[in-house]
């Protein structure tokens, strides 16, 4: 080990981790060490502004909980997510709808309910909303008993996670009928700020980006036979539409809210439209584990 230079320790610990069993952690620690190495070489990292690193990890580890991702958070505001889910996106089969961040707010736990369901418990008058769409394969074949979990905000811009733990609301999942239609009563999202009281929180500030997230509803669609999807759809009138603190929106998921639609099975409100076309599933599709997961999942995995 004697003689190692900032030229040579790269190589050093390459060849010391080659003895690695599995191929493929080989070869993502592998170019982990190499990106890793070569940061700290571009900037001339310093010892104090290591430790300072090492403090914000560990304080992004301290906030962790089953209700709480900080880590999470941190990869949706370096763009890390909206990466790997564009790379997810790359390897379908056939191309759907483009996957978007599931977020730190999915519960595996929502309730099942019957199409034309409000999912809001408080509505507050003028807020309520008709959201449906049609779920199809690539050609426009209707997909029926689609699985389509949808949540979101309630009218203050919070999650029910964000108000307790034990809260249920502005969540459900839906089936779609014959024609692949899910139909939903819901209220009108609103934008929000990323959960801001964290040391992601912190860093957003230090780097005085605003932290909002453009108005949206989250979607999971799942059938046999497709590719799950994870996705959302984002209003197009949103000012941060162009400039989402994680990355998430674009403008092939933006939609109108339209003050009446014909076609709209329900009559008399404000109407979101949202079609999803879904991928057809592959081997590889069914082995990998779904874009992103429920944080309290994540405390369960093996390390
Ligand atoms: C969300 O959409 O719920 C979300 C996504 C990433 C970070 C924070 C919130
Ligand atoms: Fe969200």
């Amino acid at each position: 080990m004697q003689g190692l230079t900032p030229d040579t320790i790269t190589d050093a610990v390459l060849d010391q981790m080659a003895t690695t069993p599995d191929p493929r952690m080989r070869e993502v620690m592998a170019s982990a060490v190499r990106h890793l190495h070569a940061f700290a070489r571009e900037v001339n990292l310093t010892p104090a502004e290591w430790i300072k690193g090492i403090a914000f990890m560990t304080a992004v580890g301290k906030m962790c909980t089953p209700e709480r991702q900080e880590f999470i958070l941190l990869s949706d505001t370096l763009g890390l997510s909206a990466l790997v889910n564009g790379l997810h996106d790359s390897t379908a089969m056939e191309e759907g709808t483009h996957t978007s961040l599931l977020g730190p707010f999915y519960r595996e736990a929502s309730p099942t309910l019957a199409a034309g369901s409000q999912i809001a418990k408080t509505v507050k008058p003028g807020s309520e909303i008709v959201l449906y769409g049609r779920v199809t394969d690539v050609n426009g074949k209707p997909v029926a008993d689609a699985t389509v979990s949808i949540w979101q905000t309630g009218a203050d811009g919070l999650y029910d996670i964000q108000e307790s733990a034990a809260s249920i609301d502005y969540r459900g999942v839906f089936t779609t009928d014959a024609d692949g239609i899910y139909l939903v009563r819901t209220v009108k999202p609103l934008g929000y700020f990323i959960p801001m009281d964290g040391p992601v929180g912190d860093m957003v500030r230090a780097q005085k980006r605003h932290g909002m997230r453009p108005a949206h509803i989250h979607f999971l669609v799942g059938a046999p036979g497709y590719r799950e999807l994870v996705t959302a759809l984002y209003l197009r009138d949103d000012p941060h539409l162009a400039d989402d603190v994680v990355f998430g929106s674009s403008g092939d998921l933006a939609v109108d809210v339209k003050p009446n639609d014909p076609g709209c099975p329900i009559k008399g409100l404000p109407t979101i439209r949202f079609d999803m076309r879904l991928s057809r599933e592959t081997a590889a599709d069914k082995a990998g584990g779904r874009v992103g997961a429920d944080p309290s999942a994540i405390l369960k995995q093996p390390a």
